[in-house]
């Protein structure tokens, strides 16, 4: 199998970027995409060229480090996986593919497919914990929660932090993530606490990271790996409505 990878290659943030194509040969479509990057490189490695840089850790789609945009789709042309679950037996042989790193004011390139998205971090700083005290594994189990919460908890706790939601909405929003963490905890007992002061923080800092406004296009719940709902940004605005209210 032949393919054409049409890559983004910026060599810092303010270095200007452009695309530049490889044309490899010698790929089968049992590869990973990831894996396609990785024999490409190997190629540049022996023509002496500078590596691609991109990101990765699991390759399990657990980790939510990949993640590149793929003929336009945020980890390509499948719903709900990451960039690391993708195969090349989704494109034919001979095919151009164009690959770009996120793109958003929030996460600045760093370096080719790679960008900073350290704003997710600052989010989880400012309220995604707990400082109730839950004790050892056999007493937090011991805290009996109904199934739909724990359901409902555990459905936005899936949330990988890969930013896809982020890139492939129109406004940047990253109402989704944010949300998906602000729900799973403030859903249970253990995360009550601290609930209205951690929607309050966590979307003010979303703001102030420059994160653009929701406004419903449903575009993240399609390319998010894992599925996360877009009820989960009406619940968080919910939320914030009477968080703002009772303070
Ligand atoms: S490398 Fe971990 S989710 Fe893709």
């Amino acid at each position: 199998m032949q393919l054409t990878f049409r890559i983004w290659r910026q060599e810092q943030a303010q270095a200007k970027g452009s695309f530049k194509d490889y044309k490899v040969g010698e790929l089968t479509e049992d590869m990973s995409f990831l894996e396609a990057l990785d024999h490409l490189n190997e190629i540049l490695v022996l023509q002496d060229e500078s590596v691609i840089a991109f990101e990765y850790d699991c390759r399990e789609g657990i980790c939510g480090q990949c993640g590149v945009f793929i003929n336009g789709r945020a980890h390509g042309p499948h719903s709900n996986i990451s960039t690391c679950q993708l195969h090349l037996r989704s494109f034919k042989d001979g095919d151009t593919i164009v690959v770009e790193p996120w793109r958003a004011k929030a996460f600045p390139i760093i370096k080719d497919l790679i960008v900073d998205r350290s704003a997710f971090d600052r989010i989880i700083e400012n309220g995604a914990y707990i400082s109730a005290k839950t004790g050892t594994a056999p007493e937090a189990n011991a805290i009996l929660i109904g199934k739909a919460i724990a359901d409902r908890a555990m459905d936005a706790a899936a949330c990988i932090g890969c930013g896809a939601c982020v890139a492939t909405c129109k406004n940047s929003s990253a109402a989704l993530f944010t949300a998906a963490k602000i729900n799973h905890l403030n859903s249970l007992p253990q995360g009550k606490l601290e609930a209205h002061q951690r929607v309050l923080d966590m979307t003010t800092q979303m703001e102030v990271e420059g994160f653009g406004h929701c406004s419903f296009t449903g575009a993240c719940e399609v390319e998010c790996p894992e599925g996360i709902s877009i009820t989960n940004i009406a619940e968080m605005n919910a939320r914030l409505f009477k968080a703002q209210i009772l303070g």
